[in-house]
């Protein structure tokens, strides 16, 4: 992976709209198809006061999980942790919500702003144990040019 190079384009990204929600289905759309591995790309952001997130944009097959409440699945565990979370294989978690037999695999960064975890970037992969480093790195800094326009 060049992760200097999906750096640059997630940066250029960002500068060539004005409108939020583009910016973040282009950056879906970038991880999603320069990244093999990458089989589903999406946003959950918080929902105001409610402790819960809302699937926002994402690219890859639309999934019913589109509400998910604090503490569950992978990515309501990250709502309340504030860590990161790196699932080399799925079946592994029993507390985990499926998006369909084909995912083998899942990456959750959380986003913040002013210290606060408004929301996170989660990935799914068909493939066992693909994540690394290079997959941390690149997606907090994803996170962080997202928290600078969110
Ligand atoms: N697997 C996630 C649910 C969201 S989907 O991956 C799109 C979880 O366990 O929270």
């Amino acid at each position: 992976m060049n992760i200097a190079l999906i750096k640059s384009k997630v940066t250029e990204i960002i500068s060539t709209t004005d409108d939020n929600s583009e910016k973040l289905q282009l950056i879906c759309n970038l991880l999603k198809e320069t990244i093999t591995y990458y089989d589903w790309v999406g946003f959950y952001f918080v929902n105001g006061d409610k402790k819960e997130l809302i699937l926002k944009e994402f690219a890859g097959e639309p999934t019913e999980h589109t509400k998910i409440p604090f503490g569950k699945g992978i990515c309501g565990q990250v709502a309340l942790s504030n860590e990161n979370f790196v699932v080399p294989d799925v079946e592994a978690q029993d507390n985990y919500i499926s998006c369909g037999w084909k995912v083998k695999s899942e990456i959750v960064v959380p986003i913040f702003v002013n210290g606060k975890n408004i929301g996170q970037i989660d990935i799914d992969s068909h493939t066992v144990d693909p994540f690394d480093q290079s997959d941390v790195e690149l997606l907090e800094f994803t996170c962080k040019k997202v928290a600078e326009f969110i």
